[in-house]
């Protein structure tokens, strides 16, 4: 459910498996709402967002890897791989925003997630999961 308060995810980074893309939209709110505490300098929010982005993202992780692994997709391994790698990013980036401005980081840290995961490993495991049966519209909320 999106609260009043959430941005939805630009249609160019929908993948066309709604479960996915919902849990995606969370994750991209948080990364806006992160955006706009930075820019604002609103210090505890920062901290607050970052907490709650760690908390989607390892529910994310584990849809997304228990998915894949209950349906056979070959490239599992480097996928799982590259979320230990944001999983480990988005902990320095949290320790960093603690006691430093982190708004130079900022771009870098939600290219990342959007355009270097989602928009490209994300992308990789669709095709796969359609014929294998996933329903595209689905949603457990
Ligand atoms: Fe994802
Ligand atoms: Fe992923």
């Amino acid at each position: 459910m999106m609260n009043p308060y959430d941005t939805p995810l630009p249609a160019e980074f929908e993948i066309g498996i709604a479960e996915i893309d919902l849990q995606h939209s969370r994750l991209y709110s948080l990364l806006e709402r992160l955006r706009h505490s930075i820019d604002k300098n609103y210090g505890y929010a920062v901290n607050a967002i970052l907490a709650e982005l760690d908390m989607e993202t390892r529910i994310h992780f584990s849809v997304e890897e228990s998915l894949m692994q209950l349906l056979s997709f070959p490239k599992t391994d480097a996928h799982v791989s590259a979320h230990r790698e944001l999983a480990k990013k988005l902990k320095r980036f949290r320790q960093l925003a603690q006691d430093h401005d982190v708004s130079e980081d900022l771009a870098g840290f939600i290219k990342m997630w959007l355009t270097e995961h989602i928009d490209t490993f994300d992308r990789q495991f669709v095709a796969h999961f359609l014929s294998n049966g996933i329903n595209a519209g689905a949603t457990t909320s």
